[in-house]
C-alpha cells in the first residue's frame, strides 16, 4: 500500500527534509583528506542532534552508524571505522533523519580534496540522472518513467546503474512502498499521485552494474572494484513538478543545468 501524505504530513516531511539536507551539507564540508570515516560519523551524529533530529539509520536492521559513508568502490551502506580519507577518494554520504515522526533521506557523493576528471564525470552524471528522474516524478506518470529516465541518462553516458538496490517511498518509515528502481525491471509499475513522497536515488557504477556485499554484512561494493556514486533526494509528488524536500536552504542548486 502506498501512503499518501496529508497537508499536515507534507509540512512535517518538509521539515525533516530540510534538516537532512542541512546535515548532508555540513557533513560534505567536513569531508577532507586525513579525517577518518568514524570522525565523519561522529560529526554527523552531533549535527543531527544539534538540529533536534535523530538518525533514521542507526539501529535500522541493526545498522551500526548514524549515516552511511561509502568510499570509492563502495556503493552504499558503508560502515564508519578507522579508514582515513585520502585526497582523490570519492565519499558517498547518505543521511536519514527522523524529525517529528517523519523521515528525510538524502545522499551525495563528494570528492575528498579533489579528484580526477573521470571521477568528476561519474559524479556529475549520477547527479544529473537524479534530476532526470525527478523531472518524471509527476502525477499521472508511473514509477517506471522515473526509472527509465535515470537508466537512459546513465547508460547514454557510458556508466551502469546498480540493480540490487533501489529508491523507495518514504514517510513515517525509511522504506515504504513503492520501490523506485533505477532501471526498467519490466514489472508493473504504480501510477504516481499527488501526496506521494519518494526517495529517488541512482547508484551508478563507473564499470559494470554488478555489486556484492562485504563480510561485514553491510558494505555494498562494485564487483569490478571501480568507483561508484550515489545521489538521492526525497521528493513530494504534486500536479506540477515534484517538490524537492531535501534541498539545502543555504546552498541553492545553482550548479545544475
Ligand atoms: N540510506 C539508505 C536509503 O537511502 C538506507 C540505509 S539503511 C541502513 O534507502 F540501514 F543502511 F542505514
Ligand atoms: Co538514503
Ligand atoms: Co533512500
Amino acid at each position: 500500500m502506498i501512503i499518501l501524505k496529508s497537508e499536515r504530513d507534507q509540512k512535517a516531511m518538509r521539515e525533516a527534509g530540510a534538516i537532512a539536507a542541512l546535515v548532508l551539507d555540513e557533513v560534505a564540508r567536513f569531508v577532507v583528506p586525513g579525517v577518518t570515516t568514524l570522525d565523519v560519523d561522529e560529526y554527523a551524529a552531533a549535527r543531527i542532534r544539534c538540529h533536534g533530529a535523530r538518525s533514521a539509520f542507526l539501529g535500522y536492521h541493526k545498522y551500526p552508524c548514524h549515516v552511511c559513508i561509502s568510499v570509492n568502490d563502495e556503493v552504499v551502506h558503508g560502515i564508519a571505522g578507522r579508514r582515513r580519507l585520502e585526497f582523490g577518494d570519492l565519499a558517498s554520504i547518505d543521511v536519514g533523519v527522523y524529525y517529528h515522526g517523519f523521515v528525510g533521506d538524502t545522499a551525495r557523493t563528494v570528492p575528498v580534496g579533489g579528484c580526477d576528471a573521470r571521477a568528476q564525470k561519474l559524479m556529475d552524471v549520477t547527479e544529473r540522472a537524479l534530476y532526470e528522474g525527478i523531472a518524471q516524478a509527476v502525477a499521472g506518470n508511473r514509477v517506471v518513467d522515473v526509472s527509465r529516465a535515470i537508466q537512459r541518462f546513465v547508460e547514454a553516458n557510458g556508466f551502469s546503474v546498480v540493480r540490487e538496490f533501489v529508491g523507495h517511498g518514504v514517510g513515517r518509515s525509511v522504506h515504504e512502498e513503492p520501490q523506485v528502481p533505477n532501471y526498467d525491471d519490466g514489472k508493473s509499475s504504480p501510477r504516481l499521485r499527488p501526496g506521494m513522497t519518494l526517495a529517488i536515488e541512482p547508484m551508478v557504477n563507473a564499470g559494470g552494474p554488478g555489486v556484492r556485499v562485504l563480510s561485514d554484512g553491510w558494505t555494498v561494493v562494485s564487483e569490478d572494484g571501480l568507483p561508484s556514486a550515489h545521489f538521492e533526494h526525497t521528493v513530494l509528488v504534486g500536479e506540477g513538478p515534484a517538490e524537492i524536500l531535501t534541498c539545502c536552504p543555504e546552498t541553492p542548486l545553482t550548479r545544475l543545468p
